[in-house]
Formats: structure tokens, sequence, C-alpha cells
């Protein structure tokens, strides 16, 4: 969000704490070592850490186009700027959208995190516009707000409660009860996801992970790792440029656990928007 960029802008350093990796996993030989990613400090470490895991860094220092110091926020040409980018990433994404279509990646679309639905709104109408309207959406979401964020493993900017939204207005946001193929699955990630309605979840052809914070984020990636199509596209909403807190070390602790997969960068949306490619290691590169 980009709230939270504006947060990370104004503070500095980061947390760089370790925790103990399992040691019953091989990682792929390319991969660094996790708890040397999560240590990674320097932009030069942490861009290695992500050209090794997914082919390409994604520069801090670029993290964030800087709107708010081009146009003061109430000049008009402040939210114009803001359209323009989100047109644009969408109009991106409704072309990886199309692709997939294309290349026959099967698989339901996700979001783990919904808030009101906003970009549910937006996957319903691009699966739409690609053909793909027979594909479940789920959203996920406690509709409670997000969880506890952890002490060490997120920024001080996330806190419990927030982007609560209740279940009767996102399903009036997203006229669920005329589009059956948008599923809703309550519920904190911890229990929601072990219960039969998200255990019959099929393979994924899209995930976004926009819960905010760390534990809930590798829980979703948890949930992923058998479910994501050869082809599938991961998002990473509140991608931190950094491996020791949040989605970021969410990623690094689980890309270790799924050694059948391999990533490769598509874009960094202006939002940091991480938008990665999913390949099965057994298969040929479709894209
Ligand atoms: C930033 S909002 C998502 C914004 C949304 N993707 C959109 O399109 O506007 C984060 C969401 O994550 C959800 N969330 C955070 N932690 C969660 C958890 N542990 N279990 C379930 N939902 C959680 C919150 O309820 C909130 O709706």
């Amino acid at each position: 969000m980009a709230n939270l960029l504006r947060w990370m802008r104004r503070t500095s350093g980061s947390p760089g704490t370790t925790a103990p990796i399992s040691e019953d996993v091989q990682p792929p030989a390319e991969y660094p070592d996790v708890s040397a990613a999560i240590s990674a400090i320097t932009t030069k470490e942490y861009l290695e850490m992500s050209a090794r895991f997914f082919g390409a860094g994604t520069h801090r220092d670029l993290r964030n186009v800087k709107l708010a110091s081009i146009y003061l926020r109430d000049d008009e040409f402040f939210s114009r700027c803001l359209e323009v980018l989100q047109q644009v990433e969408s109009e991106k994404i409704q072309k990886l959208i199309n692709d997939q279509a294309a290349k026959r990646v099967g698989g339901s679309f996700a979001e783990f995190g919904i808030f009101q639905g906003a970009w549910i709104e937006r996957l319903f109408h691009m699966t739409e516009s690609a053909g793909l309207s027979d594909r479940h959406i789920y959203g996920f979401d406690s509709f409670k707000g997000l969880s506890k964020p952890h002490e060490t493993f997120d920024v001080a900017f996330w806190k419990e409660g927030m982007y609560a939204a209740s279940r009767a207005d996102v399903e009036k946001n997203l006229k669920v009860a005329e589009r059956p193929r948008i599923k809703l699955i309550e519920g904190f990630f911890d229990e929601s996801l072990e219960r039969d309605d998200a255990k019959t979840v099929g393979k994924i052809a899209f995930a976004r992970i926009d819960c905010d914070i760390y534990e809930p984020a590798k829980r979703c990636l948890e949930f992923l790792s058998s479910r994501l199509e050869h082809g599938a596209i991961l998002v990473f909403d509140d991608w931190t440029h950094d491996y020791s807190v949040g989605e970021g070390r969410a990623f690094a602790e689980w890309v270790v656990t799924v050694p059948h997969l391999r990533f490769k960068f598509i874009f960094l949306g202006p939002w940091d928007h991480l938008h990665l490619r999913v390949l099965h290691r057994d298969q040929d590169d479709i894209f």
C-alpha cells in the first residue's frame, strides 16, 4: 500500500534479524543461503539475492515513483498521475492474463487479503475480458482486518485490525450474489486455510498476496506451494525490498521449501506490486 511506502521512506535501517531455517529442505543450488538473504543489508546484497531468487533485482531506491514530490496532493495532476499509473499497470496485467489464456494456463484466481474488494473487482473484469469467465476468483480474508503483526519481522507501520471491512459490505461491493464465480473464504488464514472449503481449492493460475504482514503472507504461500500452476503469476502487493521483514521475508523463507518451482521476474508496479512468473522445473518454459 502507498501508505507503507511513505512510512518506510521516513524510517531508516532494517531489523535484519535471522530465524533458524528448517534443515530438511534442499533449496535449488543457485539460491543463496536463506540466512544470508534475510541478513542482506546493503542494496548490492539485496539485488544479488533477488537476482538469484527470480532473475532480476528490484532496486530499493526505485521502489516508489515520487508522485507526492512532483505534484501537491490537492493539485489535479497528482490524481491524474495516479490514474495513469494505475491504468498502465492494469493494462499490463490484462495482457499477462490474456497471454495465460492463449497458452492455456489452467486454474483459479485468488487474492489473500481483499479489504473492500478492489482487486477482486479488477480480476473479475480482467478474466471476463480474457475469455476466462469460467474461472473461480477466490477472496480470502478475515473481514476483521490485519492479524497481529510480528514484533520483529514486520515494520511498525502495520497495526492489528487495520483494513477491516465487513463481509456484508464486501459482498455488496462485489455483487457476489450475481457473480457466483467469486467465492469468499472468511477467517484468519491460520484457521481458514485449514478448513475444507479452502482445502478443496484446486490449481491456481494467479495469486495476489495482499495481507501486508509476514506471518499471514508465509501461511498463504505455504497454501499455494502445491497449487500454483505452471505459468502462474504470483503477486506481492507490498514487496518490502528487504528479505528481513514482511512479504520479502515470507518469500525468502518459503522459496527454499518449493524446489519444484522456479520464478521469473515479470515487472514491478509503481506501488511496489512485484509480479513473478511461476514455472514448474520439470516442464518446458512456456513464457
Ligand atoms: C491492505 S488490505 C487488502 C487490500 C485489497 N487487496 C484491495 O484490493 O484493496 C489487507 C487485508 O488483509 C487482511 N488480512 C490481514 N491479515 C490477515 C490474516 N491473518 N488472515 C486473514 N486476513 C488477513 C485484512 O483483513 C485486509 O482486508
